[in-house]
C-alpha cells in the first residue's frame, strides 16, 4: 500500500463517536477523508472543521458534516499532513497553500496528529522551500525584504499555471528556500514574524504532538513530540 494511504487510513481509527475534530490538507488527508467516508457510512458520527475549500469540498462529497471553526471553542484533535517533520516535531507546512487556516486550527486544537510518509522525516528543516503567507498589497516589497535579509537563496512568488496563486483567505504565498537547513526555526519565525505584509509562515513550532508515519515496507510507525 502507498505509505501515504496506510497512514491516512490508520489514523481514521482516532477518531472517536461524537467527535469534532480538525481535519488538514493534502494528498495523504486524501486517504484519511475516504477512510472516514466509509466508516460514516457505516454509522460512525463526527463532524469535521475543514482547513481548507479542497478539504470542505471533498468532505462535502462524502456527506461528512462539516462545522465551522467559530462554532467551538477547543477541538480535541486535529489531524493533518505536513511537508517535513524534524526530530523535534517541528514541521513545514503549506505545500498546499492551506497554512493559515491549518495553523489557525492546529492552534485550537489539544491534540495535533500528523500524517505522513517516510519521506517527510528530515533531520533538520528546510530542503522544502518554507512557504510565506503575504497579502497582496506591496508583496513585491516583503519579496525583495526576505531576499536582502539574507536568510533565502531563493524567494518566489508561487503560481498555479499562468497566474499568481491566491490562498483561501485570498493571499499569496512566497516559496522561500532557506540558505541552509534550520538550526534554529524558532529565531527565523521570530524575524519573520516582524515583517509587515506577513500573514503566518509554514513554521509550526512546538504543535505537532505525534507523527503517524507510513513506510514503503507497510510498517506504520508512531512518533510522539
Ligand atoms: C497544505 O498547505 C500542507 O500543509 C499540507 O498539509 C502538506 O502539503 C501535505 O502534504 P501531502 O500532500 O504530502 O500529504
Amino acid at each position: 500500500m502507498d505509505p501515504k494511504e496506510s497512514a491516512g487510513r490508520a489514523a481514521a481509527a482516532r477518531v472517536e463517536p461524537g467527535m469534532t475534530l480538525g481535519l488538514g490538507t493534502g494528498s495523504t488527508v486524501r486517504w484519511l477523508i475516504e477512510e472516514l467516508a466509509t466508516r460514516h457510512s457505516q454509522g460512525l458520527s463526527f463532524t469535521v472543521v475543514p482547513t481548507s475549500r479542497q478539504t470542505a469540498e471533498l468532505a462535502a462529497e462524502y456527506n461528512i458534516p462539516l462545522t465551522d471553526i467559530n462554532t467551538i471553542e477547543k477541538l480535541p484533535l486535529t489531524i493533518d499532513g505536513a511537508d517535513e517533520i524534524d526530530p523535534s516535531g517541528h514541521l513545514i507546512k503549506g505545500g498546499g497553500g492551506a497554512l493559515l487556516r491549518e495553523k489557525i486550527v492546529a492552534a485550537a486544537s489539544d491534540y495535533l496528529l500528523i500524517i505522513a510518509d517516510e519521506k517527510k522525516l528530515v533531520p533538520a528543516l528546510g530542503q522544502f522551500p518554507l512557504p510565506i503567507e503575504v497579502i497582496p498589497f506591496g508583496h513585491r516589497q516583503v519579496q525583495d525584504q526576505l531576499l536582502w535579509s539574507g536568510l533565502f537563496a531563493q524567494v518566489v512568488l508561487r503560481q498555479a499555471g499562468e497566474r499568481t496563486f491566491i490562498t483561501d483567505q485570498g493571499h499569496y504565498i512566497l516559496d522561500c528556500k532557506v540558505q541552509r537547513p534550520l538550526s534554529n526555526p524558532y529565531q527565523l519565525e521570530n524575524q519573520l514574524r516582524s515583517i509587515t505584509g506577513i500573514v503566518e509562515t509554514g513554521l509550526f513550532i512546538e504543535m505537532a504532538d505525534e507523527a503517524l508515519i507510513g513506510y514503503t515496507d507497510g510498517r506504520i510507525e508512531h512518533i510522539f513530540f
